[in-house]
């Protein structure tokens, strides 16, 4: 049985009151709330564990390197990959896209291609534009249709021998869109391809498997999944990140170091230079652990519920469009209210204790396709209720009479 009450009695945030209203928190693809587990692991490593990682013998040293590699491993667990020498700790998505563009983008020249799509976050795109601005590599674009859903077959024509490396969302935060992502890897990889998939607003919601996915990179954030803000993932194939140049220079990423010249580490911290965020990896094992005790398929089918309740109850409002209608969608409602500017209603909804995201979502480009400026989205977690999907509409219907001309 999926107790959501039980699981609401794990999350301190969930309990606030926002502007004197119970606090209804529909901002998840823009960050996750935190299980009281993460925060206790994070405050007991500083409390008994913290000292800098791979650098001392001293007891402390070990705790704190220990404890990183915990993290490790549960990422390794999360996305089923072979090893945690593909497990690369990085800031967060955006990050791990920049190391893979920084690196994998050295060796493009003139006429070689980017692919992406559409409907990417922009930390998907503008790394892509800056390696392509360097090496007058060309970025081109996959198409999407007018319910948000990537053109397959666009994909497949635009797909060339100057293709160097497929980039794409797994699943998009703007419009909520599931890609087809085992048809995307499968079709790169018969001509031999690498293909980065951005699992920002999939590893919370559904369970990843970069080895069934065959994809080659995968990157995530720790807090959109529960985790702290700060650490994130690059999985890495092993096989590209021992090909890949490094990154960043300095400690930890090497094993000697002479002015006549530097021996690099082995993986993954060949990839992690300087002190890491040893304590946001610590969260980040929590939080995995959390996700894997309520159980990353009965999240999925909890919200899967949400959103066809929230695609119904949201849709009837009069003067409501919901923007992207994939056949496909993950816990993401992205909509506009006639006549009501998205910041507008924001603010209105945030009065009554509802938090959405209003605004591009960083992800002008799709706005664009839409012709909007921006729109209001509300996204779910497995600890949202649909009670606090009746508020939004109850908030919507306010808005509506205060702001509606
Ligand atoms: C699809 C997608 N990619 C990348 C990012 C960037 O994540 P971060 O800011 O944690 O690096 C986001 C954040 O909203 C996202 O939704």
């Amino acid at each position: 049985m999926f107790d959501v009450g039980r699981i609401r009695a794990d999350f301190p945030i969930l309990h606030e009151a926002i502007n004197g209203h119970p606090l209804a928190y529909l901002d998840n693809a823009a960050s996750y709330q935190h299980p009281r587990t993460v925060i206790e692991a994070i405050s007991r490593y500083y409390e008994h564990d913290h000292a800098n990682v791979h650098r001392g013998v001293h007891t402390l040293s070990h705790r704190a390197t220990e404890a990183q590699e915990r993290g490790r491993e549960a990422a390794r667990r999360l996305l089923n990959a072979r090893s945690v020498r593909e497990i690369v700790f990085t800031r967060g998505t955006t990050e791990a896209i920049n190391l893979v563009a920084a690196t994998l983008g050295q060796s493009l020249r003139p006429g070689d291609e980017i692919l992406i799509s559409h409907m990417e976050h922009h930390s998907n795109i503008v790394p892509w534009q800056l390696v392509c601005e360097r090496s007058s590599a060309r970025l081109v674009v996959v198409p999407i249709n007018d319910r948000g859903e990537i053109l397959l077959d666009e994909y497949h024509r635009l797909l060339s021998e100057r293709t160097r490396l497929v980039a794409m969302a797994h699943v998009s935060n703007a419009l909520g869109t599931v890609n087809p992502v085992a048809a995307i890897v499968a079709a790169a990889r018969q001509r031999n391809i690498p293909v980065l998939l951005d699992g920002a607003q999939a590893v919370a919601h559904q369970r990843v498997d970069v080895r069934a996915l065959d994809c080659d990179f995968y990157a995530f954030s720790g807090h959109k999944m529960c985790g702290p803000t700060g650490i994130g993932v690059l999985y890495g194939r092993e096989e590209w990140l021992q090909r890949l140049p490094p990154y960043q220079g300095g400690g930890d990423m090497i094993l000697s170091v002479s002015f006549s010249g530097t021996v690099y580490n082995e993986l993954p911290y060949r990839f992690e230079a300087g002190t890491p965020h040893v304590a946001g990896a610590v969260g980040l094992g929590a939080a995995i652990e959390y996700l894997e005790a309520v159980g990353l398929e009965r999240i999925e089918h909890y919200e899967a519920g949400l959103l066809a309740y929230a695609t119904e109850a949201i849709g009837a409002v009069s003067g409501v469009r919901i923007i992207g209608q994939a056949a496909h969608k993950a816990g993401v409602v992205s909509f506009t209210v006639d006549g009501i500017h998205p910041h507008d209603l924001g603010t209105v909804l945030d009065h009554q204790g509802v938090a959405i995201r209003t605004g591009h979502h960083c992800a002008m480009p799709v706005m664009e396709r839409f012709g909007l400026a921006g729109t209001a989205r509300a996204s779910f977690a497995f600890y949202n209720t649909t009670a606090e999907i009746d508020r939004l509409v109850a908030a919507l219907a306010v808005a509506r009479r205060m702001l509606q001309p």
